[in-house]
């Protein structure tokens, strides 16, 4: 957890423009975790938290949160290429969660991180229970800040969402891995299920203390000159602005149940800048992930953090949790007219 001497060199040195340098307006707790803007690096899209801080001017210290590449019990290779391609306003992987394995990422990798930089989350994957369980527990006995599992990755033939697209089997993996640990534990839904608040529902009956929403939602693209899928799994996830409406509605069906049991949701799908972040956090999201738009903008935290800052000082708001979950439906605005 970030205490005040982490918080005062989060702040110091601070970037015109980094969370950092707006730190009031934008910091917030989630699960107890000091974030310092509410913006979370999405998993797969920064490596393992190292990855950006090689360009020259990018910082850690603009993200609330950083979720490491998804961790499996031994390491995989992943899929056979192509494993990412470029759509209109998006991109398909099939990566397949390639990894170095737990033991790799606690005894190599979370060491070389700088924790008071920001708040690193672990993601979780599995083919079985057992080893959502194993490399939680692996987690749990390491300093990672948080553990995320991820029961919604269309890219593996086994566990991810095969587990996430079933409310018993999802609700199970949540109450197996609370069990072996104490740290914050979000679960992280799949786009790709007849109904998101029954799954968001049985995960909060099982333990878990955030939601993450929402992974990617499966696609294809076919090469027609070689009459061959382009992605070598077939199938991918689409990620990017194509699916931020997607992503947006689903954030608001969740909150609909979160919302009741205060648990707080990490809304993403597709946020390219502070107008989407601050769609999301009215519709209920208390963070916001950024994931794809990474990959052409290096420095969209910064214009996020701006963004939502002057939006905040602009309509008169201390801080953005003071926006979460505010969407006033017709139905809401009909309610006040006649009472008021
Ligand atoms: C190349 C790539 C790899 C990803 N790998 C993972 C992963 O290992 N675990 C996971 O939970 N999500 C993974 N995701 C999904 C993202 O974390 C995120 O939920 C999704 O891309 C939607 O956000 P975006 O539109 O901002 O990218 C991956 C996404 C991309 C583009």
């Amino acid at each position: 957890m970030c205490d005040n001497a982490a918080m005062a060199s989060l702040e110091k040195d601070a970037p015109a423009g980094s969370a950092a340098a707006a730190t009031r307006p934008l910091a917030l707790e989630f699960c107890g975790l000091r974030f310092a803007s509410p913006i979370v690096l999405l998993s797969g899209c920064v490596g393992f938290g190292e990855e950006y801080t090689r360009i020259e001017g990018f910082s850690n210290r603009d993200a609330g949160a950083i979720v490491l590449k998804g961790t499996t019990g031994s390491a995989r290779l992943g899929n056979p290429p192509h494993r990412v391609f470029e759509t209109p306003a998006g991109m398909l992987n099939a990566i397949g969660l390639q990894n170095p394995g737990v033991d790799h990422v606690v005894r190599v990798i979370l060491p070389q991180l700088d924790f008071t930089e920001t708040r690193f989350i672990a993601n979780v994957s599995g083919s079985t229970l057992e080893e959502y369980v194993e490399v939680t527990r692996r987690f749990d006995a390491s300093p990672i800040d948080a553990i995320e599992i991820n029961i919604s990755c269309p890219n593996v033939k086994e566990g991810g969402v095969a587990f996430g697209n079933y409310p018993d089997m999802s609700a199970q993996v949540v109450a197996a891995c609370r069990r072996v640990t104490k740290k914050p534990l979000i679960t992280k839904l799949s786009p790709n299920q007849t109904d998101i608040r029954e799954n968001a529902r049985r995960c909060i009956e099982a333990g878990t203390d955030a939601l993450a929403v929402i992974n990617t939602i499966m696609g294809m693209a076919i090469d027609v000159e070689e009459r061959r899928p382009v992605i070598g799994n077939v199938q991918g996830g689409l990620s990017g602005p194509a699916i931020k409406p997607i992503a947006l509605l689903k954030v608001h069906q969740v909150y609909e149940v979160a919302g009741l049991h205060r648990i707080p949701i990490i809304g993403q799908g597709g946020i390219t800048t502070a107008q989407d972040a601050l769609e999301f956090i009215i519709a209920g999201a208390t963070a916001v992930g950024v994931g794809t738009a990474l990959f052409y903008d290096p420095f969209v935290c910064r214009r996020i953090n701006e963004g939502i800052a002057a939006y905040l000082a602009t309509h008169g708001l201390a801080n953005v949790t003071e926006l979460v979950g505010t969407l006033r439906t017709a139905k809401d605005i009909a309610d006040c007219a006649l009472s008021g």
